[in-house]
C-alpha cells in the first residue's frame, strides 16, 4: 500500500466511523416518540374586544392541521402581568416552549402573529436559538414569518388590505391605515406598504402611532390632495388600545380629532387585520410553510 493509499484509507475509515457514530446517536435521539405541536405568539392585549382577532386565529389554525395541539403565548409582559391580576394566564414565549419540552414535544412550529419582523420578533427568534442549543431538547423548532415578512408578503399584504375597505368609500375619498411603528429598523415597512399600495390606489395612505410616517406626515398628504373625508383603518392584527384611543378616540390628540380639526371628515373602522378571513390565511400560510420543513 503506499503511503498516498494508506491516507485515503485512514480518511475513509475515520469518515464511515464517524458517520455511523452519528447515525447511532440520531438513531438514540429517535427513540422519543414523535410530537409535533404548534406555538401561536401574539404582542397581546388586556382588551376584551381583542379576543375576537385572536378566536379568529386559533381557529384557522386548528381548521389548517387537525390534531395538532395548539398553544399560545404573549410578547408582552405588561399585558400578560395585566390580564394574570384578572385571572387570565397566558404564557411568555420562553415558558411555553419550555412546557411544550416538558410534554414531550419532538417538533414545534413557532409562528409569528406580529405585523412586522421587528423587536417582539428579534426577540422570539433569539428564544427559539436559545432552545435550538439545549442539548436531548426539540429535535426541531422552526419559526414562521410575520405578517410582512418577504416581498411577496408585501405583495399579498397591499392585496389583502385593498380588499378590506368598505364597498361605500369612494375613489377620491381617502383610507389612512394606522400601523403601530417602532424604532426598529423595520419600521420602514409602513412608508414601503404606502409606496406600494399607492402604485394601485393614490388615495391610500400608511401612518405609525409610534414612528414614521407620523400623523402630521399624513395630515399634510391629504392636504396637499385636497382629501375632504378619509376612512382610517387599524394596521394591526387587534382593534385595541392604539385603535379605539389613539386612532378613533375623542382626545384632542387622537387621529379622528387632528384630521376633524383640519376639515376631513373621519369614518373609522374598528376592525383588526386578524378579524378578516382572508389575513388569518396569510399568517396560516407562513405556519404551513415551516410546519412542511417537519415531513
Ligand atoms: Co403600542
Amino acid at each position: 500500500m503506499t503511503k498516498k493509499r494508506f491516507l485515503t484509507t485512514l480518511v475513509l475509515f475515520l469518515a464511515v466511523s464517524f458517520i455511523g457514530v452519528t447515525n447511532t446517536a440520531q438513531a438514540g435521539h429517535h427513540m422519543k416518540p414523535v410530537k409535533k405541536g404548534i406555538l401561536l405568539v401574539a404582542f397581546g392585549s388586556s382588551m376584551p374586544e381583542a379576543q375576537v382577532s385572536f378566536d379568529n386565529m386559533d381557529k384557522a389554525v386548528k381548521a389548517a392541521f387537525p390534531g395538532v395541539p395548539v398553544r399560545w403565548a404573549y410578547t408582552s409582559r405588561i399585558i400578560r402581568h395585566k390580564i394574570a391580576k384578572e385571572g387570565k394566564y397566558v404564557d411568555s414565549t420562553a415558558v411555553a416552549l419550555a412546557r411544550m419540552l416538558d410534554d414531550n414535544f419532538t417538533h414545534v412550529a413557532v409562528q409569528s402573529l406580529h405585523t412586522i419582523p421587528g423587536e417582539e420578533y428579534d426577540d422570539l427568534i433569539n428564544i427559539v436559538n436559545a432552545f435550538k442549543a439545549i442539548n436531548g431538547g426539540f429535535e426541531k423548532v422552526i419559526v414562521g414569518r410575520p405578517l410582512l415578512g418577504s416581498m411577496e408578503d408585501m405583495n399579498d399584504v397591499v392585496d389583502a388590505v385593498i380588499a378590506n375597505i368598505p364597498k361605500e368609500r369612494k375613489k377620491k375619498e381617502a383610507v389612512v391605515f394606522m400601523g403601530h411603528g417602532t424604532p426598529h429598523a423595520s419600521n420602514t415597512a409602513y412608508a414601503a406598504m404606502m409606496f406600494h399600495l399607492q402604485r394601485k390606489d393614490l388615495n391610500i395612505f400608511v401612518g405609525t402611532v409610534e414612528g414614521s410616517p407620523t400623523i402630521d406626515d399624513i395630515k399634510a398628504m391629504l392636504k396637499e390632495k385636497g382629501i375632504k373625508k378619509t376612512y382610517l383603518i387599524p394596521f394591526m392584527s387587534v382593534a385595541g388600545d392604539h385603535a379605539r384611543n389613539d386612532m378613533a378616540g375623542d382626545e384632542e390628540d387622537s387621529w379622528k380629532s387632528i384630521l376633524t380639526q383640519a376639515g376631513i371628515e373621519c369614518v373609522p373602522v374598528l376592525k383588526g387585520t386578524a378579524e378578516y378571513a382572508n389575513m388569518v390565511n396569510l399568517w396560516t400560510a407562513h405556519l404551513k410553510q415551516a410546519f412542511a420543513h417537519f415531513k
